[in-house]
């Protein structure tokens, strides 16, 4: 990071203070205020953080009125055609593109890290079968750190690297038999013989007693689909996952940390509240029904897959998302009534001056749900998608943070607005 040439100027209560201004490689500058308590004795105030940069990064970009999102200065779209899942997370953690064998490397040590313990499939069976599969993932991810003691030492290098490889090699694998165990078929072991994507895929939708082909455009879809999701700067997820890390927590249970948080409607369990609504509209004819309710701030309800804390633009995922949908479509050859739903809604939003003015747009959920279903997964099953690949940009945000000799525990303070002291009064007495 540079200096810029020019300070902040406070006055406060009579008095000047002047802080340092923070310049990146690229996108806004930051206030350097890490004195402005010692000298001031007040605090800043950003209920929800959007005014607040919490930390330096390198990993991915994000210009939310240009519609770009960078990871390690690659955009999206390139990425997301050119690239596969695994390179991208090799990118994210490494800071480069792989060479040819650094990439063969990389993808057979995360091969050989899919398989659970097998303790760990015993989990499963104390969750009711139609137990939410966010739910079972935020167990048993936080269950690995039972397992896995060998690498949970955080201020080692070698233990940071073997705990990352692990959790990405293996949310597939829990994803995948959270799936199974809901519809009460056999889990699948998995099979080195195929690639990161086409493994889950078989472990999903394959069963022991025949031959699971990987469709290789669903193969395809579904790994673009991943690196979409890797990583996303420091949504709250990801937030949840640096504060714990803050701590000196493992992970493990960091990672599962970030599940619970990613869970949420407003955050990654937008693409499976998105086709439910989307399901719910049912015909292009109620659109505009729905959408004077999302305008009306005495109804709760909002567009699901619509808006963004950053984006104020169209996010450039769910551009390719769209691509993406039509292409799985032609694969499979269907078409779904939902898909025509969806566009409509969004030519029909997108021309209402309520969202033109609050910049409201399609968001990377809006069309995600769409093509999970016709590949097969229940809604219930998206946000679990979601984790597993997101869990590449945990891990590497969360080294990126252990790696930092700076780096302290995240501790925010507040504006106390409760009762001043007073003393205790008797029970007889009130
Ligand atoms: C993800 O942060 C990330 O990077 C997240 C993510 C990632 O990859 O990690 O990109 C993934 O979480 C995408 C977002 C998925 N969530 C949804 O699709 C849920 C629906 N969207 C909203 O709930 C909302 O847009 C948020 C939560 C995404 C963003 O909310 P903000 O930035 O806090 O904005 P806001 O709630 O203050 O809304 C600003 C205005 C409000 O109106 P006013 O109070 O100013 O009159 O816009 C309105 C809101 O009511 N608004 C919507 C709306 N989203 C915002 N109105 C109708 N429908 C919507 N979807």
């Amino acid at each position: 990071m540079n200096l810029a040439d020019e300070q902040a100027k406070l006055t406060l209560n009579g008095n000047d203070h002047d802080y340092p201004v923070l310049q990146g490689s690229v996108g806004p500058d930051v206030i350097d205020i890490r004195k402005l308590y010692g000298q001031t004795g007040a605090f800043t105030f950003d209920p929800g953080y959007k005014s607040t940069a919490s930390c330096e990064s390198a990993l991915t970009y994000i210009d939310g009125n240009e519609g770009v999102l960078l990871h390690r200065g690659y955009p999206i779209g390139q990425l997301a055609e050119h690239s596969s899942f695994m390179e991208v997370a090799y990118l994210l953690l490494n800071g480069e593109l792989p060479s040819g064998d650094e990439l063969a490397d990389f993808d057979n040590t995360i091969t050989r890290h899919t398989m659970l313990h097998d303790q760990l499939r015993q989990f499963y069976q104390g969750f009711r079968r139609d137990a939410h599969p966010m739910a079972i993932m935020c167990g048993v991810v936080g269950a690995l750190s039972a397992f896995y003691h060998d690498s949970t030492d955080i201020s080692d290098p070698e233990h940071r690297t073997i705990s990352s490889h692990r959790l990405i090699a293996k949310m597939p694998t829990i994803a995948a038999m959270a799936y199974k165990y809901s519809i009460g078929q056999p889990m699948m072991q998995p099979d080195n013989s195929l690639s990161y994507t086409g493994n889950f895929l078989r472990m999903t939708f394959g069963v022991p007693a025949e031959p699971y082909e990987v469709h290789p455009a669903i193969e395809k879809a579904m790994d673009r689909i991943f690196i979409l999701h890797a990583d996303h700067e420091q949504n709250a997820s990801t937030s949840t996952v640096r504060l714990a890390g803050s701590s000196g927590a493992n992970p493990f249970a960091c990672t599962a940390a970030g599940i619970a948080c990613l869970w949420g409607p407003a955050h990654g369990g937008a693409n499976e509240a998105a086709l439910n609504m989307l399901q719910e509209i049912g015909s292009p004819d109620r659109i505009p029904h729905y959408i004077e309710r999302a305008k009306d701030k005495n109804d709760p309800f909002r567009l699901m897959g619509f808006g963004h804390r950053v984006y104020k633009n169209y996010d450039p995922r769910a551009t390719v998302m769209q691509k993406t949908l039509r292409e799985v479509f032609d694969a499979l050859n269907v078409n779904d009534p939902v898909f025509e739903t969806a566009l409509r809604l969004e030519e029909l939003a997108l021309n209402d001056d309520y969202f033109k003015e609050k910049k409201l747009f399609p968001n990377v959920d809006f069309y995600s749900g769409i093509i999970l279903s016709s590949i097969g997964f229940p809604t219930t099953m998206f946000t679990a998608l979601f984790a597993l690949a997101r869990t590449v940009g945990w891990v590497a945000q969360w080294n990126e943070m252990i790696s930092d000799p700076g780096q302290v525990i995240g501790r925010p303070r507040q504006l106390y607005t409760g009762p001043t002291q007073r003393d205790y009064v008797p029970v007889d007495k009130r």
